[in-house]
């Protein structure tokens, strides 16, 4: 066995890459992502308010271009149209994310028919095509109501969530099985609270730190009131995005930076979730702020509900410096230098993000070594490249084709080591609305042509469709 994944710097799937993927097995979950506000549409329709990311798409300069979800995919409209199409591709899961502000418009109270009705007949369209669900409770569209009432830093929101939470499960609950509670709480933390670069735009490290420990917390409540609430065995769990924090050098203060990275990058995540603390390091390293992690009695036991799968994100990774670019380790306050660098001399997506599916690997098999008895499931995996189109609107995008193979190969990798890893879902399904970057960024399998919602299945998805057929038909065979 070969322990290199073959790197994406080649422009198609090599042999290599088939090699590895023909080893994983039969019934492996092949699938396709995407998230309510990035594809629906329909924002002001049937009864829905308005979500942070309406409101943050409204401040000038936020969103490139000054992009907005008014539109979209027009998914609202289109939604039958768009599981045919999944289905046609041979998929055999979908996870998509419920808008809170569309079943529940304010964020408390009963639930909205209309709004829900659309979930319904989503989960109804899928279940005819022999689509899986995999529904996503939250992905970065809180209700701006309770944004008005706290947001996330208030732990009021957590107990918001749960209600939530319990109120989808009581309509879809008889016909979905695979529940996601909250997609990257680190993109809703820190970029939306300490980096101000997705709504709510906050810029304050202690609102970081309490919004985190408050959808920790709501993860942890929804998972016991759906747990308790279920009629049959729920597939429980919560989605990560992870990487891997190297030291830049082999310094003193490159590798203590590195430690902090992971500390408040990786183990702040899954350390609460999968063993009920928080880091001691990962506090102590909070102090240097002032800040202290709202935690009251139960709430780590909470937290630490059991799940039944851990949802990885997987984009890149970056090495870590302790020392900024003038040669300094601490800053005025004191405070010591972390500061994320590319690897350099790597092939780079249309984000300018370095492809690196051996880090993949290596996640994964580090989460199986650390956290060990959680099986995994690729929840996202995907890249932005500046696609064209020929005249029929057809996208030939070898790059993103080999991108994705190498990280299925890289994932089949980390099986072969003894990784849990059970399916792999693409990001995205369609090119939609990417947050921050509008709709100039492209992650689809499919095209989106957005005067016309003309969509052209890419020839990266007709890889994924082919790759999952091989794998059902070779794996069944062997
Ligand atoms: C992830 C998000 C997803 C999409 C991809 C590119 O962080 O979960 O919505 O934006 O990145």
């Amino acid at each position: 066995m070969t322990t290199t994944v073959p790197s994406a710097t080649a422009a198609s799937p090599t042999a290599d890459h088939d090699a590895l993927i023909d080893r994983l097995p039969p019934d492996f979950r092949f699938g396709a992502a995407t998230s309510a506000f990035q594809i629906e549409g329909a924002t002001a329709e049937d009864g829905r308010t308005p979500s942070i990311w309406d409101t943050f798409c409204r401040v000038p300069g936020a969103v490139d271009n000054g992009d907005d979800g008014d539109i979209a995919c027009d998914h609202y409209h289109r939604m039958p149209e768009d599981v045919a199409l999944l289905a046609g591709l041979g998929l055999d899961t979908y996870r998509f994310s419920v808008s809170w502000s569309r079943v529940q418009p304010h964020g408390r109270g009963p639930v909205n028919p209309a709004g829900i009705g659309f979930y319904d007949r989503l989960v109804d369209e899928l279940l005819a095509r022999g689509v899986t669900p995999w529904l996503t409770l939250y992905h970065w569209d809180l209700p701006q109501d309770l944004q008005d009432a706290g947001g996330w830093p208030a732990r009021d929101t957590a107990y918001r969530f749960a209600d939530y939470a319990e109120l989808v499960h009581d309509r879809l609950g008889d016909r979905v099985e695979h529940w996601t509670t909250l997609n990257e709480p680190f993109c809703s933390a820190v970029l939306g609270h300490v980096e101000g670069v997705h709504a709510p735009g906050g810029r304050s490290l202690a609102d970081g730190v309490h919004a985190l420990h408050h959808l920790h917390l709501g993860h942890g409540l929804a998972v016991q009131r759906l747990r308790s609430a279920a009629r049959r065995p729920l597939d429980l769990a919560v989605t990560h995005l992870l990487g891997t924090s190297r030291p830049a050098t082999d310094t003193p203060a490159d590798r203590e930076a590195a430690r902090r990275a992971d500390a408040l990058g990786f183990r702040f995540y899954l350390d609460p979730i999968l063993r009920g603390s928080y880091p001691r390091d990962l506090v102590d390293d909070l102090a240097v702020h002032g800040i202290e992690i709202p935690v009251r009695d139960g709430d780590l036991e909470t937290i630490a509900a059991p799940i039944d799968t851990l949802g990885v994100n997987y984009y890149r990774s970056m090495r870590t410096s302790g020392v900024d670019e003038s040669g300094v380790t601490h800053d005025a306050h004191g405070i010591p230098v972390t500061r994320n660098l590319p690897h350099g001399g790597l092939p780079v997506t249309g984000l300018g993000w370095e492809v690196m599916p051996h880090d993949l690997t290596e996640l994964l098999l580090r989460v199986s070594r650390d956290y060990p008895g959680t099986p995994m499931v690729i929840t996202e995996n995907g890249a932005a490249y500046d696609d064209h189109p020929d005249a029929h609107g057809f996208v030939d995008d070898t790059a993103r084709t080999a991108y994705l193979a190498a990280h299925l190969a890289a994932v089949s990798q980390a099986r072969l080591h003894g990784a849990d890893v059970r399916g792999y879902f693409a990001w995205s399904l369609l090119d939609n609305f990417e947050w921050a970057y509008g709709y100039a960024k492209r992650f689809g399998l499919v095209r989106v042509d957005y005067t016309t919602q003309t969509r052209t299945p890419k020839r990266s998805a007709l890889w994924l469709r082919d790759t999952a057929l091989r794998v059902r038909g070779a794996s069944a065979s062997a």
